[in-house]
């Protein structure tokens, strides 16, 4: 049970239990282990699996001790048996959240219809601007002065779910599409672990293609020491 007190939240014992679905590098990972560790997310990763089994992620999840599983989707008949075999691994670690964070596969609502407003992914452009491959390219293509990233609960479309929390870039002349990825990437290990902490606190809300991100509580449901005790 996670509960809220005087603007701060405050864990009551249960932690929410997230898995990590991963392809490739891993920071968005590691930036979601990194405030976990520090702390400040009430969250703990139940399991990292990975389509590929040289991504990166993987190791990362070995180092900090996260139970890791490569997953290889070449040997399922197709996406809806993969979905199914992550979603028994999800269920098997006692999910709560699902978290794409550079899984480069389509998902079916094998996994969607499994956890409603509970799958979120990470996109590196102004959505609904630039959805699927090559986001940062397609930017630079268009010729915007801004993009960015956004979080987003995934449903049945490509990058078409609602928008949880989004960060914007300034795209500068001198860019390519590497410099622009990166920059955008600072934003994305920003936001993506504080979309994760917002779901832990119980504050967001689908309403419709709107995510209401309700205020911290201000309802006292924990004593509290004032003036407060040293952190
Ligand atoms: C990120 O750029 C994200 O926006 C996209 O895939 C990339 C994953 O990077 N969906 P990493 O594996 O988290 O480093």
């Amino acid at each position: 049970m996670r509960g809220t007190g005087l603007g701060q939240e405050i864990d009551m014992g249960g932690t929410l239990k997230i898995g990590v679905l991963v392809s490739g590098s891993g920071s968005n990972l590691q930036a979601i282990i990194d405030r976990i560790e520090d702390g400040t997310l009430g969250a703990e990763i139940a399991c990292v699996i990975s389509n590929n089994g040289t991504a990166f992620a993987l190791e990362r999840a070995k180092k900090h001790g996260i139970p890791s599983l490569h997953l290889d989707h070449r040997l399922f008949s197709g996406r809806s048996a993969y979905d199914a075999a992550l979603l028994e691994a999800l269920r098997e670690y006692g999910v709560e959240l699902v978290v794409l964070a550079g899984f480069m596969r389509i998902i079916t609502p094998v996994l969607i219809d499994a956890f409603p407003h509970a799958i979120m992914n990470i996109h590196p452009a102004l959505l609904p601007a630039f959805p699927g491959l090559h986001a940062q390219q397609q930017a630079l293509d268009y010729g915007v002065k801004v993009t960015g990233c956004t979080v987003h609960f995934v449903d049945v479309g490509t990058d078409t779910g609602p928008v949880i929390i989004q960060a914007a870039v300034p795209v500068l002349d001198s860019d390519t599409e590497e410099t622009l990825s990166k920059r955008i990437q600072v934003e994305e290990h920003r936001i993506f672990p504080e979309a994760v902490r917002l779901f832990a606190a119980g504050r967001l809300t689908v309403e419709g293609r709107r995510v209401v991100v309700a205020s911290p509580s201000t309802t006292v449901s924990q004593g509290f020491v004032n003036p407060p005790l040293p952190a």
